[in-house]
């Protein structure tokens, strides 16, 4: 079964960007993107001794001139710096520090209190060649982990303060042309956004951007489609800037292509003066007969090729990627996509992965999407922060709605900037159905309420004013009566069934769903919960605040009026070790494991939440020890009936109540258990779990045997302990250990274990109920790279190991900086 999500979640995604917008793109564009995430030097400074932060903060007069921050000149020596390349999260590869007030952070050392290990830096030195003397050039992070000091050829740059947004400072005035330039990023973990595991470092792409002087503005062009009968009206708008020498008669242009590459419509501003250091806004409109819509079912994407000329030459283009698709929230009829009725099947999820921590490749956020995807999740929430470009690219190609959200719920000016960045950002992304300016602002739902609700009315203004196309919510812990609440387009309550009926009735004219949902805890694999051991049986447990999957789906799922929502969480993620403390180190709320393999409820979802008949019987067959002794066993199902079987011998069919699920308590002997599924009298599905043998030898299976040779695709493996027969024993706990060789590097490894202490980076993991995950990346030299399998340790019985190919392609590697 997981297997199945997992080959889904490849096929969903193919090449990147898709490759007609981008060859339609390069004919016309002066612009380069240059990827700026290979080649960095990476060192641990110190968050109070300036003797082991580069001399940085020794005297007063540190920002005193300009030019004078010798670290990021050319000549510094950083040869016994670590080489990496980015993404990097330095806190996965921390080791745990039983230290209560971490459990946040996942029991990682960052902080305040932790000096040695909360401040990195990153040093590069690059190449700018003199042909680009005249264009303007940016580094751009698409986010970092938390303080960041940006320096560039000794002068000091710029600073981001939050660890989500994107930031990013124009070099043109401090480059060396034709020379070796050097750029340098303090960046300080010290104080953190959140209350979960948010890593340390630049865990995001970076890029060199170059343009012409003449240039569009930064996530300034917007396509606004508004479908009427079997056309659409697309509403184009962008912005020029000067900052060339002398004024400019600018006009700028769009191409409208399908998803084959096709022009399917163009438009034209009338051309503008722009003054030296000036600006001016373009619009225009096109038409597009029969637009093929974005939906939950066909993600059928667009792109707009904006092009601006002067003097008979383009100056600048980009591509903006959209869908054409109408969304509305009623109050009395729930959610409707293109005008059909469709319930927000979602999930909340934080951005870490077993392994790497928030140092994700992009094909992982594609593959967790598909794992979602694959249990019916037709939408997730970027619980609390603002989400990294890839994820929202997925969510666009393969069909799942968003509700984005911003970290700072403020007016301030940094509260605003975040949430600025994040709307301009994403505006034209067909996945994203509402805003979210917040999550259960405790202070300012009460006893702020007089503040919050002037902070909220002035975010949710601000989301109008640059997106008049979506509306805006919050995820509000509470009664939604008075405070934050009263700004919001879309109430959205976070647990507590009991007051949506209630506020239906009052405020009949106000659209609902559930922001946060469920957190029902589970651990994967296990059926007895055992404080002792730190886990939580998979019959659908929950915290003393939350609601199990049935609870809160049968209340969602049946009122009319209700949009959907939001379970609290799809995946498993470090910190908040819930709902027990060290040494676990993860939440186990999570519907899969930190590595995407599913738990038994996922079933309950693929079952209510798919199309196709599903049956999932559980638990697994192996409880030696426990002969005679009763046990429960569940099926999920969407079928009308089902018997179980136990050694061939009927326990009794049973009707499937809908939303819900079957049980019966047998008593366990080794042998099998059965489950037939039938619909309108015929079994149409089975299920078996058998008693295994001992384990024997060790299989590897991956995602994908091929990947490209770009230093970034990656294969994801399974690794499993199998008994003679050739079944994977579920509870196979052995250390295994990994060589990998050729052409590319594991990046790292996980089991899902929630409270498993080893190491994501060393090259071995003990299994966990019978599986672990291994993470290779290719290198940019096309050839084989070999995963060797190996027991190690003394304990346990001897297995075969396993070898595992994967082959990587000649690809074309995107642009990258030298
Ligand atoms: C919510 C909160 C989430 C998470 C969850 C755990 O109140 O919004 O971030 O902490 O509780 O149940």
């Amino acid at each position: 079964m997981a297997r199945s999500a997992w080959g889904r979640a490849s096929a969903l995604i193919t090449g990147y960007p898709d490759a007609a917008s981008a060859e339609a793109l390069a004919a016309v564009a002066p612009r380069e993107q240059l990827l700026f995430d290979f080649g960095w030097k990476f060192q641990f400074g110190h968050g109070s001794d300036p003797a082991r932060d580069l001399g940085f903060g020794f005297g007063q007069g540190d920002f005193a001139k300009t030019g004078e921050f010798n670290f990021s000149k050319a000549k510094f020596d950083d040869s016994k710096w670590r080489q990496l390349n980015l993404p990097h999260d330095w806190a996965v590869e921390l080791p745990f520090v039983h230290d209560q007030v971490q459990n946040s952070h996942g029991f990682k050392p960052l902080g305040r209190r932790y000096p040695e290990t909360s401040v990195g830096w990153y040093r590069r030195e690059f190449d700018i060649p003199a042909g680009d003397l005249g264009r303007r050039i940016w580094v751009e992070f698409d986010g970092a982990f938390r303080d960041v000091l940006v320096f560039v050829n000794g002068c000091f740059i710029g600073r981001n303060d939050n660890g989500y947004a994107p930031f990013r400072f124009d070099l043109t005035d401090f480059l060396n042309y034709g020379a070796k330039n050097c750029i340098v990023a303090r960046v300080d973990a010290s104080f953190g956004d959140g209350w979960f595991y948010e890593g340390a470092g630049i865990y995001r792409h970076v890029w060199l951007t170059k343009t012409d002087a003449l240039h569009l503005g930064k996530w300034e062009s917007t396509v606004r489609a508004e479908v009427s009968g079997d056309s659409a009206t697309m509403t184009l708008g962008t912005v020029v800037r000067n900052d060339g020498k002398q004024a400019e008669n600018a006009k700028v242009s769009w191409q409208i292509l399908d998803a084959a590459g096709k022009t399917v419509a163009t438009a034209e501003a009338p051309a503008q003066q722009i003054a030296v250091d000036g600006m001016a806004t373009f619009t225009a409109t096109a038409k597009l007969a029969n637009p093929a819509l974005w939906s939950v079912d066909a993600p059928n994407l667009y792109s707009a090729i904006v092009t601006v000329e002067s003097d008979s030459r383009t100056r600048d283009a980009e591509r903006v990627s959209f869908g054409v698709r109408t969304v509305l929230f009623d109050a009395e009829k729930g959610f409707f996509l293109n005008g059909k009725s469709i319930k927000l099947q979602g999930t909340c999820n934080h951005h870490d992965h077993a392994g790497v921590g928030a140092a994700l490749p992009d094909r992982l956020q594609w593959f967790r999407l598909g794992v979602l995807r694959e249990m019916g999740c037709n939408a997730v929430r970027t619980s609390h922060n603002m989400p990294t470009p890839e994820w929202v690219e997925g969510c666009d190609r393969m069909g799942l709605m968003m509700m984005c959200e911003t970290r700072q719920m403020s007016s301030s000016p940094e509260g605003m900037a975040q949430l600025e960045a994040m709307i301009k950002r994403y505006r034209n992304s067909p996945s994203i159905v509402l805003w979210s300016i917040g999550n259960e602002e405790g202070q300012l739902q009460e006893p702020m309420a007089e503040q919050g609700a002037k902070i909220a009315a002035t975010m949710v203004r601000r989301c109008h004013e640059l997106d008049p196309t979506r509306v805006v919510s919050a995820a509000v812990n509470g009664n939604n009566q008075r405070g934050v609440s009263d700004a919001f387009d879309v109430i959205g309550f976070n647990y507590s069934l009991q007051l949506p009926d209630a506020y239906h009735k009052e405020h009949p004219k106000r659209p609902l769903y559930g922001s946060e949902t469920s957190s029902a805890i589970s651990t994967r694999g296990v059926y007895a919960t055992d404080p002792l051991r730190n886990t939580v049986n998979a019959y659908d447990s929950v915290v003393r605040w939350g609601e199990t999957a049935e609870e809160w789906w049968k209340f969602y799922g049946t009122r009319e009026w209700e949009a959907g929502g939001f379970a609290w969480t799809g995946f498993d993620y470090r910190g908040e070790p819930t709902p027990y403390g060290w040494p676990s180190i993860n939440s186990q709320f999570g519907i899969v494991d930190m590595c995407g393999f599913p738990k038994d409820t996922f079933f309950y979802y693929k079952a209510w939440w798919g199309k196709e008949p599903a049956l999932h019987l559980f638990p697994h067959w192996n409880f030696a020890g426990k002969e005679g002794e009763m046990i429960p066993v569940w099926v999920y199902s969407n079928l009308d009936e089902v018997e179980l079987f136990v050694n061939g011998q009927s326990q009794g069919s049973q009707k499937v109540p809908r939303l819900g699920h079957v049980e019966w308590k047998v008593r366990y002997e080794p042998g099998f258990i059965e489950a037939r599924g039938s619909k309108g009298g015929k079994v149409v599905l089975t299920e078996k779990r058998e008693t295994t043998g001992p384990e024997v030898a060790i299989r590897l299976t991956a995602d994908r045997t091929e990947i490209d040779a770009d230093g970034e695709d990656i294969a994801i493996l399974k690794v499993e302990a199998l008994d003679k027969e050739g079944s994977p024993v579920p509870t196979a706990g052995n250390l295994i250990g990994f060589k990998v060789t050729g052409a590319g590097a594991l990046i790292g490894v996980g089991n899902g274990d929630p409270n498993c202490q080893e190491s994501d980076k060393e090259p071995r993991r003990s299994l966990f109920n019978g599986l672990a995950q291994v993470i290779v990346q290719s290198t940019k030299r096309p050839g084989e790279i070999h995963i060797e399998a190996v027991k190690e340790g003394w304990d346990g019985p001897e297995l075969t190991g396993a070898k595992l190919v994967i082959t990587t392609k000649k690809a074309v590697p995107r642009p990258a900086a030298v």
